[in-house]
């Protein structure tokens, strides 16, 4: 994307980390972060967005789910599916959780964000901002995902009726080396939800 803004000026907050944390985090820790999920459609990113971040709420942990379903309603809906497009949905979401987290919010994203150089770009301007980024790789093989078609939209692309599918007519780039990777063929949905807030703690960021 070009950079049109010019003459703009970085203004710092009064209120930082540590103020915020004392009054979102937990033992006045702030936790801001995000967990990045990523894997093709079906592969299980809402279900266990959704139940990580009902886990963390009930524990007392500000925590917020960005969906990708979602989220192209909304903020995204004038994006479609061409590898351009998904960059840009990419860009914005990478943005939107950055904001989240240093806002002090557990953000939990849940796109299929296909294209490994995207994923590698949200993590630096995390990083770069000095929060922590957690890349979770849902690892749900191909024919799981279209054995289970949640939504219908295998049999639609296969049928020629979505051109640009994920997985079918689209590339997916697993990533090489995820933070997390859960089975969520293999594991029921509260093991892989364990799996990744075990994860979370050894990071420190959750309690
Ligand atoms: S991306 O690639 O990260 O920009 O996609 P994302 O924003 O996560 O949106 C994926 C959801 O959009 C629906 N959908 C499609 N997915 C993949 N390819 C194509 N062409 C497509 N068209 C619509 C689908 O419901 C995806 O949600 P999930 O939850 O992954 O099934
Ligand atoms: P995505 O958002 O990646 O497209 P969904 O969460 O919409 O995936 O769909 C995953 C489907 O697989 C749901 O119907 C869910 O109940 C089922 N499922 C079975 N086991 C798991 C698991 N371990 N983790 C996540 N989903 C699972
Ligand atoms: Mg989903």
């Amino acid at each position: 994307a070009v950079q049109k803004a010019t003459n703009v000026t970085f203004q710092e907050n009064l209120v930082g980390r540590d103020k915020r944390g004392q009054v979102l985090g937990q033992g006045n820790r702030f936790l801001g972060c995000t967990v990045w999920l990523t894997g093709l459609s079906g592969a299980g990113k809402t279900t266990l967005s959704f139940a990580l971040e009902n886990y963390l709420v009930s524990q007392g942990i500000p925590s917020y789910s960005l969906d990708g379903d979602n989220v192209r309603t909304g903020l995204n809906k004038n994006l479609g599916f061409t590898p351009e497009d998904r960059e840009e949905n990419i860009r914005r979401i990478s943005e939107v959780a950055k904001l989240f987290a240093d806002g002090g919010i557990v953000c939990l994203t849940s796109f299929i964000s296909p294209y490994e150089r995207d994923r590698a770009k949200a993590r630096e301007l995390h990083e770069k901002a000095g929060l922590k980024f957690v890349e979770v790789f849902v690892d749900t093989p191909l024919e799981v995902c279209e054995e289970r078609d949640v939504k219908g939209l295998y049999k639609k692309a296969r049928a020629g009726q979505i051109k640009g599918f994920t997985g079918v007519d689209s590339a997916y780039e697993p990533p090489s080396n995820p933070d997390v990777r859960v089975k969520a063929s293999e594991f029921i949905v509260d093991e892989c939800v364990n799996q990744i807030v075990l994860h979370l703690m050894e990071l420190g960021v959750v309690p």
